[in-house]
C-alpha cells in the first residue's frame, strides 16, 4: 500500500491507476523518463539553434526558413514532452506539487512560451527586412538571448527535481 501526504486531488492523483502503474511497473519509469529526454532534447535543441540564429550566427541561412524547419520540430516534440512530464508528476504528484524546482520550471516554461509568442507577434512580422546576411533588430536578440537563459533554466530545473 502506498502512503502519501499532501494536497487532496494530489494524493488522489497518486492513487490512480495510471500513478500506481508508473510506481510498480518495473521499466515503465524509466521509458518515460527517456521519451522525456528524447522530446526535450529535440524541443530545447531546436530553440538554441534558432536563437542564435537570432544573435547573429550563420547569417547566410534566412530565418524564415529556419523557424519553419526547427520550430516545426519544437512543436512536434511537446508531444513527447508533455505527455510524459505528466505521467512522471502523476506517478509522484504529492512530493513534486511541493517541489520548489517543480514549481519554477513550470514557471519558466510558462515565461519560455510567453517569449516566443511575443516575438512572433512582433519582431518576427517584419522577418523579410533582416532574413538573410542582415543583423536581427534589438527585440528578435533580446528574445533570442532570453530564449536561451530560460530553456537552461528548465533544463536545470528538471534535473534538481530529484535533488528537492
Ligand atoms: C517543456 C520542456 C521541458 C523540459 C526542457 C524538461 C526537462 C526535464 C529534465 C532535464 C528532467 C530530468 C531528466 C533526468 O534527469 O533524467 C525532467 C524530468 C521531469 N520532468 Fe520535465 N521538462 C519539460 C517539461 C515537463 C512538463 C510539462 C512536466 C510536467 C507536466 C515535466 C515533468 C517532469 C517530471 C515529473 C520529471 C521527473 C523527475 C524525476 O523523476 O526525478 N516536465 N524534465
Amino acid at each position: 500500500m502506498h502512503s502519501a501526504a499532501g494536497p487532496a486531488w494530489a494524493v488522489w492523483l497518486e492513487a490512480t491507476s495510471i500513478g500506481t502503474a508508473m510506481r510498480q511497473w518495473l521499466w515503465l519509469y524509466p521509458i518515460v523518463e527517456i521519451v522525456h529526454i528524447v522530446g526535450f532534447v529535440v524541443l530545447v535543441g531546436a530553440a538554441f539553434m534558432f536563437d542564435l540564429r537570432l544573435l547573429g550566427l550563420a547569417r547566410g541561412v534566412p530565418v524564415s526558413a529556419l523557424a519553419d524547419h526547427l520550430l516545426r520540430w519544437a512543436r512536434w516534440a511537446l508531444v513527447l514532452v508533455v505527455p510524459t512530464g505528466s505521467l512522471m508528476f502523476i506517478a509522484h504528484a504529492t512530493e513534486m506539487s511541493s517541489n520548489p524546482a517543480f514549481r519554477l520550471k513550470l514557471l519558466l516554461i510558462a515565461a519560455a512560451f510567453l517569449n516566443a509568442g511575443l516575438f512572433h507577434r512582433w519582431p518576427f512580422r517584419a522577418v523579410g527586412d533582416w532574413d538573410t546576411e542582415i543583423a536581427a533588430p534589438l527585440p528578435a536578440k533580446l528574445a533570442g538571448a532570453l530564449s536561451l537563459g530560460l530553456w537552461t533554466g528548465v533544463l536545470a530545473c528538471g534535473r534538481l527535481l530529484a535533488y528537492f
